[in-house]
């Protein structure tokens, strides 16, 4: 019998804006203070992509054209592109199909995944299908947001959270122990609107009245979705460990969305997982959505060993959550 082929991880890249929004500066745009942001929520400044002309398919870009270098591969030789995002440059086309022109990926298609800040997740367990099927061999997955487009900065109940950024790795096959095992992922729309971008769809297209009702600002219930991320992410993390037969013991690194350094640490203490081994960088880049658990697994990549036990875990908008189980493979 021939080994299970799996999707490995085989190389990471990133991008990050110049532009550091600190919370100094958040003090003079609303009525909040650094002590307040540090303690509620763990972040000290976050990345804003502030050139007009640029919006996510660039920063997407940017990482695509990392990975590439960093391989030393060609665009041609990309079989797939998947970008999560919840701020694409456009409806349509889709950012996939932008950065695809961007880098010469002359035989990929693609196409972006809507799952907000589980979106990186659901987007890399797709891939990894995509790998397992056989049929591909060169896989992009980037999580990619410009969140600064879509936040009320009159709003100090989300304009602290959010930041840009975008991180992503190249998915390809392997037979060896090691790449993405296993994942769970969830869900549940009936508390969509509690987390939503109400304008700019087809419910509630532009218009001058939704433009006059900050619809096309993004909207959240902080404290019902703070408990919801608490419960759920380490609900799917419990889960996943017991169904690959792993106790806390046995994780080496724990990768969960940056929301929020109080969800985080709340979670790992659920999970059992000591705070030494959890992926935190919330203090320097925010809330990038689908961007953060890419960019962490960019920052810790000189620690990740081959065959270290690394479990992902998300909760976001929709609502959806998830957990996967990664064997690092490089
Ligand atoms: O990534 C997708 C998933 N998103 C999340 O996981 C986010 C989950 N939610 C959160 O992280 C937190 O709910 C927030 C950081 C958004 C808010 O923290 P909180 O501890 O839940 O605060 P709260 O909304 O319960 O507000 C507590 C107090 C309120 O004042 P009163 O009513 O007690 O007088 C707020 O008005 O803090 C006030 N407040 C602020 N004060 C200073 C809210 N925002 C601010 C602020 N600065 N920026």
């Amino acid at each position: 019998m021939s080994a299970k082929l799996r999707a490995n991880i085989t190389a990471v890249g990133h991008f990050l804006p110049d532009y550091v929004l600190t919370n100094a500066e958040l003090e003079t745009m609303v009525d909040t203070n650094d002590e307040w942001i540090q303690t509620r929520t763990g972040i000290k400044e976050r990345r804003i992509l502030k050139d007009p002309d640029k919006a996510t398919s660039f920063m997407a870009t940017q990482v695509a054209k990392e990975i590439l270098e960093t391989k030393g591969i060609d665009g041609s030789e990309i079989d797939a592109i998947i970008i999560a995002t919840v701020t694409p440059d456009y409806l349509f086309p889709s950012t996939a199909a932008l950065v695809q022109r961007e880098i010469n990926a002359t035989n990929a298609y693609g196409y972006d995944v809507s799952a907000a800040c589980s979106g990186f997740v659901f987007a890399l367990s797709t891939g990894a299908s995509l790998i397992e099927s056989g049929r591909h061999k060169k896989v992009l997955v980037i999580g990619a947001d410009k969140m600064s487009s879509i936040v009320d900065y009159t709003d100090r109940a989300t304009c602290i959270i959010f930041g840009d950024g975008a991180a992503g790795v190249l998915l390809e096959p392997t037979t060896d122990d090691v790449g993405i095992i296993d994942f769970i992922q969830r869900t549940d729309g009936v508390d969509g609107e509690l987390l939503c971008q109400k304008g700019g769809g087809s419910k509630n297209p532009a218009s001058i009245q939704t433009v006059q009702n900050k619809d096309h600002f993004l909207r959240q219930e902080g404290r019902v979705v703070f408990k919801k991320a608490t419960e759920s992410m380490a609900d799917v993390s419990i889960e996943i460990l017991k169904r690959n037969n792993l106790t806390n013991e046995d994780v080496d690194w724990f990768v969960p969305h940056q929301a929020n350094n109080r969800i985080i640490t709340a979670t790992a203490n659920r999970m059992g997982v000591d705070i030494d081994k959890v992926m935190i960088n919330i203090e320097k880049y925010g809330n990038t959505t689908a961007g953060t658990i890419p960019l962490c697994l960019y920052d810790w990549q000189p620690k990740l060993k081959k065959g270290d036990n690394v479990i992902l875990a998300s909760f976001g908008g929709g609502f959806t959550w998830g957990a996967i189980y990664i064997k690092w493979g490089i």
